[in-house]
């Protein structure tokens, strides 16, 4: 357990509070289903849109490493990362949440490779 206190510590330095419940996190991707069923309509859709407040392209996150998808979900919720519709529901998605989407996802494989 030694290694959880560096993490926390490591944690809390680098983002203050809310970081210091990752080191109890362990990513269950079987939890992930129902947290991602608000993703689907946008990313599971190849090709499509959003259309508010631009028409912005919609990436594809299947196959994308866990890491790349947690890190990319925490800067939308800070607010480093800037998208209307990412930022509202990273905010609503806890790290756990964020953990088990994010190894979820990278068990996929991407939808259409080139
Ligand atoms: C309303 C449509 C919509 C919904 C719903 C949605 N997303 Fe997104 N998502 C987007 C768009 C558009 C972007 C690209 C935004 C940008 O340019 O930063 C994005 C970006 C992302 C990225 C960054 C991808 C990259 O390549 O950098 C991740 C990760 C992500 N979304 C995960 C999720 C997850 C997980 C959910 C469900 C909890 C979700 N999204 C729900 C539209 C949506």
């Amino acid at each position: 357990m030694k290694n959880s206190l560096a993490v926390l510590a490591f944690g809390a330095a680098l983002t203050g509070a809310g970081a210091a419940d990752a080191a109890d996190i362990v990513a269950n991707p079987k939890a992930a289903p129902n947290k991602i069923e608000q993703c689907i309509g946008c990313h599971g859709i190849p090709g499509y849109k959003a259309t508010f407040p631009e028409v912005y392209q919609v990436p594809m996150i299947g196959g994308q490493s866990a890491k790349y998808i947690e890190a990319a979900l925490n800067a939308y919720k800070k607010g480093d990362r800037r998208h209307p519709s990412m930022q509202g529901i990273a905010a609503s998605l806890s790290d756990q949440d964020i953990a088990d989407i994010a190894a979820y996802y990278s068990q996929q494989t991407p939808a259409s490779p080139k």
